[in-house]
Order: structure tokens, then sequence, then C-alpha cells
């Protein structure tokens, strides 16, 4: 690998396949995320709207050093499949096309929706895998229907194929419901043993779990958006690796825990401590209503919870963080629709000990805030696909950013520093691209 000039332009030359042809993006539920993806993308496609707030649509890189003034398109830098390559399809429970289930979601206005529909209502989901077992508040009837989970998954593996036929690669994105709190049992402990659940129809193999047993089984990159167990066991992290096709951690990252990933760090760098984190959200869209379960809602908690005792630290500055008072609601609250507000009051401490709070108060669109996070985690699982150095590790941990639950290897501790996320990113495009990495240290230029 090297780094080329072209025209004063440095552009990086590597192993990484091109990105040929279509992309196929095959997405698991048909809701709010998903129909703001698939419409915005096609928005963005016909010059009505930018795709903000996409790395992979409006991010630069910077290669070399800071004098060099070379800051390419990330897009530009490794090769992504561009917008206009980009096909979906999708997999629901209910019967209503994109369209149908934009209109209902309520996050774009009348105008755009109006534009897009002749597009929108071409997208028709396929029958889903649903068990309501896992998803109490839901109750759908477009399901496949099958004698055993083994059954389940060879039908969709049957619908992976047939969309590989009309497309030149494959990703499947999990943007479907929260299911309720599932822990590793010894079923998710190797290919065997799970391959043996889906006959026996053990009941620790949740739908998500069948969705990505199928996915990683035709070799396909599998997403996970929600905070489900789904890859996060040993039997399909092995599949991963074996067959090739990229996983990343779980739950997109976007409002709240957001917030807390960029505010925690900037505490932690100044030693400010913490006494307690208060935060609460109220929303009211079909998530809410989902996440209004209390077997669903703990699923969100241990993902939202598990940041700041990470970034913190509280072993190593017991001054700082010890017993952290970490709490979090989330209540369903119809009127607000897909408008989620949420609160943050956080006590911290100074000099001395001298106390201070600081109040956050978000008022997001949480759909407008995870449509691009989406796109990316799909384009770059696409890339990391074509990359040879990354398309058999399985984790692709360099996506944290984007995740409130990054997934690691055994024993190592996840990174939840936005900061840090975004530099490891940005690195590991640099090394497979092979340009040099940027460490910040600067002295260079002091010579
Ligand atoms: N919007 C955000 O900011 C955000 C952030 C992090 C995570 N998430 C997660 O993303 C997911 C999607 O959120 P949303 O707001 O679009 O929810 P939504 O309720 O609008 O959409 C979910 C869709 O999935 C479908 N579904 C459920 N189980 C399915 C299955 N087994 N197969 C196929 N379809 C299935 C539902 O019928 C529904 O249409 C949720 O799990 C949510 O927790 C969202």
């Amino acid at each position: 690998m090297s780094i080329q000039s072209q025209g004063g332009q440095k552009t990086a030359a590597s192993n990484i396949a091109p990105a040929t042809g279509k992309l196929g993006v095959m997405v698991v539920g048909l809701g709010a995320v998903s129909t703001t993806l698939i419409a915005g993308v096609e928005a963005v496609r016909r010059g009505l709207a930018k795709p903000i707030g996409s790395l992979t649509q409006m991010g630069t890189i910077r290669i070399g050093k800071r004098t060099d003034n070379n800051s390419p398109y990330i897009r530009d830098f490794v090769p992504l499949a561009k917008l206009n390559d980009v096909v979906f399809t999708a997999w629901d429970l209910f019967e209503d096309s994109a369209y149908e289930a934009a209109a209902h979601a309520s996050v774009l206005n009348d105008k755009m929706l109006a534009e897009l529909k002749p597009y929108l209502e071409t997208i028709k989901p396929m029958p889903a895998v649903f068990d309501q077992y896992y998803v109490k508040r839901l109750n759908g009837t477009h399901i496949k229907h099958g004698k055993t989970k083994r059954e389940l998954a060879d039908q969709l593996i049957a619908d992976i194929r047939a969309f590989k036929k009309t497309v030149d690669r494959v990703v499947v994105l999990w943007a479907a419901s929260t299911e309720i709190f599932l822990e590793p049992t010894a079923v998710h402990q190797t290919i065997e043993s799970f391959e043996k659940g889906l006959e026996t129809n053990d009941i620790g193999i949740a739908s998500s779990q069948i969705y990505a047993y199928a996915a990683l089984s035709e070799a396909v990159p599998f997403v996970n958006g929600a905070p489900n167990l789904t890859v996060d066991i040993p039997a399909l992290v092995a599949l991963s690796k074996k067959n090739a096709a990229p996983i990343a951690g779980k739950d997109f990252k976007t409002g709240q825990t957001l917030m807390k990933t960029i505010l925690a760090p900037a505490f932690k760098a100044r030693l400010l401590g913490v006494r307690g984190w208060f935060s609460t959200n109220i929303l009211g869209n079909r998530d809410g209503e989902v996440l209004d379960d209390p077997q669903s809602f703990k699923t969100k908690e241990e993902s939202k919870l598990g940041s700041l005792d990470y970034i913190f630290e509280p072993e190593k500055y017991p001054d700082l963080y010890k017993d952290v008072y970490h709490k979090i609601r989330i209540n369903y609250y119809p009127p607000r629709g897909d408008d989620k507000e949420a609160w943050d009051n956080i006590d911290l401490f100074g000099w001395l000990g001298y106390p201070m709070q600081l109040k956050v108060n978000f008022l997001c669109r949480d759909s407008i805030l995870a449509a691009p996070v989406a796109l990316d985690l799909v384009l770059f699982m696409d890339l990391a696909k074509r990359t040879p150095e990354l398309q058999s590790i399985g984790i692709q941990e360099w996506l944290s950013f984007y995740l409130k639950s990054p997934q690691t290897a055994v024993g190592l501790k996840p990174e939840h520093d936005l900061f840090i996320q975004s530099m490891k990113l940005k690195n590991t495009l640099r090394h497979i691209a092979g340009a040099e990495l940027v460490t910040h240290l600067g002295l260079e230029y002091y010579d």
C-alpha cells in the first residue's frame, strides 16, 4: 500500500476492493428510523436535502501534516458505495409500505413525503420472523411460519439469496424494535450449540438472532441498531469470523448517550468529580411504546447505563467517581411523537470538593439523529467487508463511534469516549488506505 501524489493531492492506494455495482441494504423493521433513512437517502439523491450528520457523506479526513493542507472527503479517500448505488428492501410484521410507515412515524413533513411517495411506495416489506415473546407490545400478522427456528432462518436465507441476485453486495441492518432483556446461555456459546438450538426452538434464541444468523451464514455483514443481545454472543462472533461477515456493537448512539459520551470525557479530562447523573426522557413514538414494557426497557437501560462507568473508571479515580448515582428513565408520552425531550441533571464537584450542577435539556428528533448513523454504519460495514485486513476479524471495534454499547474482543474494555472513538475510526481509515496515522503529537512543526 502506498500514498500517491496526483495533481498535488495525495490519494490512497490500497488493496481494498472497489465499491462497484449495487449495494443492497436489507432493513429489519420498517419503522421510524429506517423510513427516515430510506426517505433521506432518496431525498439526498434527488438533491432535495443535504445528508447532515453523516461522516461518510460530509466528513473530511486530514492526511499527512497540518501544513500539507490535504483533507479529502472520507468518501473520496476510501472506496465507499455511492448513494446512487444503494438499493433498499425490508422485513416487517406490518404490511405497510415505506410510504405508509413513514407517514405513520410522522418524522418527515408532508411536503417531503409527498415528493418521495412514488419511490417509498415501491418498498413493501417481506414477512417478518417475529415472536411476541421477545417484543411484548407488538402484534402483527405479516409473519413467516415454520415449525422450528431453523426453518425460519432458512426462509430468511432464501430472502437474502433472492435479493443477492439483484444487487452486487448486501448488508443487513437491524432497525427493528428492542427485544426483552436476554443474557447469554449455553445455546449461545458455539456455532454448533446455536444451530442445535435453532432445531430445538431454544427460547434463548430471539428473533433478532435468527436474522443475524441468516445474514452471517450468507457472509453478509450485520448491523445492530437496537440494544438487543443479538450478535453479542460467542456463537455469532465465531460465525462472523468464519464467514468474513463483519459485525459491530449495538444500539445507535444518538441523543442522550451521545451527549453523555461527550460531557463525561470532558469532566474526566479536567478531573472534575461527579456525585450523580440523573437522565430522563419523554418520547411518544412506537419505540417509546415498546420501551414502556419493563422487559424491553431493561435491555435499553443496560445499554444506556454502561458508558459512564467505562469512561469514569472509578477504580482508578475513587475520589472523583466512586459510587456515582446514575439513574435513567424513559417515559412513553404520546403527544411528543418522535420529538424526544431529554433532561440531564449532573451533580459535579470541583476544587476542594465544592459542588456544582449542570443541566442539559436536549430537544432532539430521535430518527433524524439515528438515520445518518445507520447510513454510515451500513456503508462502513460494506467497506469492512471489502477490506482484506478487516473482513475476517469479526467485530469492527472502530465503529464504536456510532454505538451505545460497543462490542470488543473478549477481555477488552470497550471505549465509550466519543473523541477517542472518532480518532480510532479515522485512524482505521488511514491505516487501511495506507496513510500515516495522525497522533496529534505535532513536535515536528517545532524542529
Ligand atoms: N431513534 C433513535 O435515536 C434510536 C437510537 C438508538 C436505538 N434505536 C433503536 O432502533 C430501533 C428502531 O427504532 P424506531 O424508532 O424506528 O422504532 P419503530 O418502532 O418505529 O420501528 C421498529 C419497527 O420494527 C418492526 N419489527 C419489530 N420486530 C420485528 C421483527 N422481528 N422483524 C421485522 N420487523 C420487526 C416493528 O413492526 C416496527 O415497524 C429500536 O430498537 C430503537 O430502540 C433508535
